[in-house]
């Protein structure tokens, strides 16, 4: 078990109603919680929380209005998701009871000062490298709006202006990647079809794609709510149409690709984590037809192309700078 789930379940006398658990991992929390309700954005994460507890959790990127006894969030990397998420906790749960439960290497303590915002805080438990925090909300924020949190940016290339929307949590938050300007400028030459963004975030290179291509069909995939909505916000803002996909890896993406397009994860909370794309670039031939094309940008030290050889064809280099490189396959 997480060991999140460990503290808070060292303290269960205190979780005893239908408190809402947001930002879960899936683990056998829900399990010892028989009235608790989970709240995920992790698409991964929420398929397997309602496989094993019987649609006990939601996947959104808002606090549905239930009467919860308390709230509970578990601490996400972001310090700007963790001010909206403890704002959206602060509003509305009706005890006005929240707690924080997080790692200190990730920066607990500096949450619970966050969160001392709202009220009185104090802290429960402190075990497994983890805390936990209480706060008795007496100040109650006003919910907050979350397009209105967005952080705008204009992304100039190729002759073409996008407005991209970045909500608290996702990729890049209100500035443009190195790594991802770099694949911006090695997207000419691609042959028509249909496209996949694969781990899309706030949708710049899929909404790229298609102010360079609007001929072509594109799908715009990721596993975190919060970055489906951005992609959708800046689609709109844009006045672009694609197709945006939930799902946890590449299994979710549709198959007879002409080319996946993708700046893919490698870091995943304070963990690092190689899983999602290295099975992406293991199955790639899978979702692409023949002759369909691979592009990718990763830093330079991650060794993906023995991997892109292996299962696809040859790699080639189509550009290098600021420690990343563009790697190019085409499925044989
Ligand atoms: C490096 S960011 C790139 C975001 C965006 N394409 C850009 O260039 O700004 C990687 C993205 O992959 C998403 N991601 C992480 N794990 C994933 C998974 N298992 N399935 C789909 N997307 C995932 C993350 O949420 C994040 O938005």
């Amino acid at each position: 078990m997480d060991p999140r789930s460990q503290v808070l379940l060292r303290n269960i006398e205190l979780f005893k109603g239908n408190v809402v658990l947001a930002g879960l991992p899936a683990d056998a929390l829900l399990g010892e919680l028989p009235e608790a309700q989970g709240w995920s954005w992790h698409a991964g994460e929420h398929t397997l929380l309602n496989q094993r507890f019987d649609q006990r959790c939601t996947f959104s990127t808002t606090l549905s209005s239930v009467d919860y006894s308390a709230g509970i969030l578990f601490l996400p990397k972001s310090r700007e998701l963790t001010e909206y998420l403890l704002q959206e906790l602060a509003a509305k749960v009706a005890s006005g009871v929240i707690f924080l439960v997080g790692e200190k290497r990730a920066g607990v303590e500096r949450a619970a000062k966050q969160m001392a915002a709202f009220g009185r805080i104090s802290k429960v438990d402190s075990a497994r490298h983890c805390q936990l925090w209480r706060c008795q909300v007496t100040d109650k924020p006003v919910i907050p709006e979350l397009n209105a949190l967005s952080k705008p940016f204009t992304v100039e290339a190729a002759g073409h202006q996008l407005q991209i929307h970045t909500v608290p949590g996702v990729f890049s938050h209100g500035r443009l990647d190195l790594g991802t300007r770099l694949l911006l400028e090695c997207l000419d030459d691609l042959p028509h079809g249909h496209y996949l963004d694969f781990g899309c975030g706030a949708g710049v290179v899929g909404s790229f794609l298609l102010k360079c291509y609007p001929q072509f069909e594109l799908s715009m995939l990721d596993v975190d709510a919060f970055a489906i909505h951005s992609t959708e916000l800046t689609l709109a803002a844009n006045g672009l149409k694609a197709t945006s996909v939930v799902g946890d890896g590449i299994h979710a993406a549709p198959k007879q690709l002409a080319g996946i397009i993708s700046n893919p994860p490698f870091h995943q909370g304070v963990h690092t984590q190689y899983e999602t794309t290295e099975t992406m670039l293991r199955e790639a031939a899978l979702h692409l037809q023949p002759g369909g094309e691979l592009r990718i940008v990763a830093n330079s030290f991650l060794k993906y192309p023995p991997l892109i050889e292996q299962h696809l064809g040859s790699c080639t280099v189509l550009a290098e700078r600021d420690g990343f490189k563009v790697y190019r396959a085409v499925r044989t």
